[in-house]
């Protein structure tokens, strides 16, 4: 059974199309990638799959549940995380203080008066692994307002991963990132998918990221598919580079 099955979801904003007729099927343990040029729907596409707005027309099928009726929370509740092109971290919190928030809600603790030992024990054992995973052991106890975009960006991904999604729904995790932010992320992004088999499903406009990490990749221009393939099959696509690069150069 597919994890995510999109079938034919449209948006509508008044007049515009933002979303139009697109249907996206995703496998558990794939890493997908949606590209396309500014404007495409990209971003409208990832709000209507983890419930932001219900579709205009369409339905979106989640481990094997109708969920295109459902509210954001009981997607993410049901194992559907999603981090934003925007970060959302607490800028005034250390990395580890703002990863023990989503560990606690993973363990069923959070708002506990107390916790016992051996609870506290655990929650600390895996914010350490967490941060062991994604480099950010030797900053710890920074505070993540101060660290560099990248480290703020991986602390990010952490907390989404620290609920144990079943689905990471990224959206330009690389966005204003210089080169060495953009590997350093999308190799964080490759190992979570290689050693946690996360399945993924990634946003992106920069193509050296796309070509290094995608299964498949998705292009959507105006509101609709464009093209659809592997890596080689859409870096060949004459549709693609007509359409996306003329625009982006
Ligand atoms: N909430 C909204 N209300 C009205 N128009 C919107 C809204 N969100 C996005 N749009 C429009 O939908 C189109 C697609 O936007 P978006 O999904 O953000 O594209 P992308 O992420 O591919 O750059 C754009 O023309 C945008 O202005
Ligand atoms: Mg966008």
């Amino acid at each position: 059974m597919s994890l995510l099955d999109v079938r034919k979801v449209s948006q509508h904003f008044g007049s515009l199309i933002a979303v139009n007729g697109v249907s996206l099927t995703v496998e558990p343990g794939e890493l997908r990638a949606i590209i396309g040029p500014n404007g495409a729907g990209k971003t409208t596409f990832f709000n209507l799959i983890s419930g932001f707005f219900p579709p205009t027309s369409g339905t979106i099928v989640f481990g094997g549940a109708d969920v295109t009726a459902l509210p954001a929370h009981k997607r993410v509740a049901m194992g559907m995380a999603r981090t934003f092109q925007i970060t959302e971290i607490f800028p005034e919190l250390t990395v580890r203080e703002n990863l023990r928030i989503p560990v606690e809600v993973a363990a069923g603790l959070r708002l506990r008066p107390w916790l016992s030992r051996s609870a506290d024990g655990e929650i600390r054992a895996r914010i350490g692994e967490l941060m062991d995973m994604s480099g950010l052991t030797a900053k710890a106890d920074r505070m993540v307002g101060e660290l560099a975009h990248g480290d703020q960006r991986a602390t990010e991904i952490m907390m989404s991963l620290a609920l144990k999604p079943r689905l990471l729904l990224l959206d330009e995790p690389t966005a204003g990132m210089g080169d060495q932010e953009t590997y350093d992320i999308t190799r964080l992004i490759r190992r979570l998918h290689r050693e946690q088999k996360l399945t993924i499903v990634l946003i992106e406009h920069d193509m050296r990221v796309i070509f290094h990490l995608a299964d498949r990749i998705m292009v959507l221009a105006e509101g609709s598919v464009l093209d659809e393939g592997t890596a080689d099959e859409i870096a060949k696509s004459e549709r693609v580079q007509t359409a996306y690069l003329g625009k982006a150069a």
